[in-house]
């Protein structure tokens, strides 16, 4: 099958579109013919071998957690799912930005959703979810999220709006207008957010979610005052110093069901910034990389 992948870990040119064993089905899990993947941070960080202390890939390596495409192959096990179900999940930590891909979490995409926001929606949707499950009841209370114009930033934001919360999210001022519309209160991060925090919600706030690669735990913490009511998804050695819950992404089926259906009740609109071909790969993670925003590639 026709894969992109990496043999030697480095900058986004390493990324080749060649020629990889197909994968089959095992037991409890699915094989897809792909129709689209997304970008996540943890893909670039493996590729330029950040991780590979903790995570170590056999190379050549086939980037991509998330995908989504149409059952071929069922495994043992599987009694939920049909050959011929378009279906948005998760695989492994790699391995999805090919012709054919494994999951062994996964749900029927939404009819609301266009196949490029399928594609985005996986680990998104279980990390952010994990996260504001973390923080207990939030109907009539507003939370702060740092990070609401990511990818694991929105879907938390409209889970939480979707709960009954208040939602104050931060992001750089050109994607303000996003988080507008989507009924979060917007500010900028940065030096002074407590300050412009206050400025919006005089009452303080409840709670508060850490989705962005950056070092402002703390600022979150001092803002919420107990660690219990902080989360993050992005900085687990401020989480192990500050007593604050870190949460991971779960491949559970059961959490992209219910982003799903929120998806359904026109509730989560999982963001799609850009969309590339296979072929361009190499560009997808460089702009993913970059910062402009949800990077989407189609399989053909
Ligand atoms: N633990 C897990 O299992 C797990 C799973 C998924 C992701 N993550 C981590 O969660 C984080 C978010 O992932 P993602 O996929 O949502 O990434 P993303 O789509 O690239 O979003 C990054 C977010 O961070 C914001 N940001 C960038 N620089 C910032 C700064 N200096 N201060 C505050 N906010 C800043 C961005 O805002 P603007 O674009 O508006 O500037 C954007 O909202 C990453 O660190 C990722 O590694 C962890």
């Amino acid at each position: 099958m026709r894969a992109a992948r990496f043999h030697t870990y480095g900058d986004p040119d390493v990324l080749i579109v060649d020629e990889a064993p197909e994968p089959h089905a095992g037991p409890n899990s699915v094989r897809i013919a792909v129709r689209a993947v997304s970008v996540n941070p943890i893909d670039y960080l493996l590729r330029a071998g950040a991780l590979q202390a903790f995570l170590p890939l056999p190379l050549p390596a086939i980037p991509g957690r998330d995908a989504v495409g149409v059952i071929d192959e069922i495994g043992h096990g599987v009694t939920t799912a049909r050959v011929g179900d378009l279906v948005f999940g998760l695989g492994g930590v790699s391995d999805t930005t090919a012709e054919f891909a494994v999951l062994t979490a996964w749900s029927a995409v939404p009819p609301e959703w266009t196949v490029e926001q399928a594609a985005a929606a996986g680990l998104a949707s279980v990390t952010a979810a994990g996260a504001v499950d973390a923080l207990g009841d939030l109907d009539g209370r507003t939370i702060l999220i740092e990070g609401a114009s990511g990818a694991v930033g929105s879907a938390a934001a409209q889970f939480a709006l979707a709960a009954g919360a208040r939602v104050i999210g931060t992001a750089r001022p050109e994607n303000h207008e996003h988080l507008t519309a989507l009924g979060v209160v917007p500010t900028t991060y940065g030096p002074g957010l407590a300050d412009r925090v206050a400025a919006i919600a005089p009452e303080g706030v409840r709670a508060a979610v850490h989705a962005a690669p950056s070092p402002s735990l703390p600022d979150l913490l001092a803002i919420v005052g107990d660690a219990a009511r902080v989360v993050t998804v992005a900085d687990k050695g401020a989480a192990s110093k500050f007593g604050i819950r870190a949460v991971d992404a779960a491949n559970d089926s059961a959490l992209l069901e219910r982003a799903a259906d929120l998806g359904r009740r026109g509730l989560f609109s999982p963001r799609v910034d850009q969309v590339l071909p296979l072929a361009s790969i190499a560009k997808a993670h460089e702009l993913a990389a970059g910062g402009v925003g949800k990077v989407v590639v189609s399989v053909p």
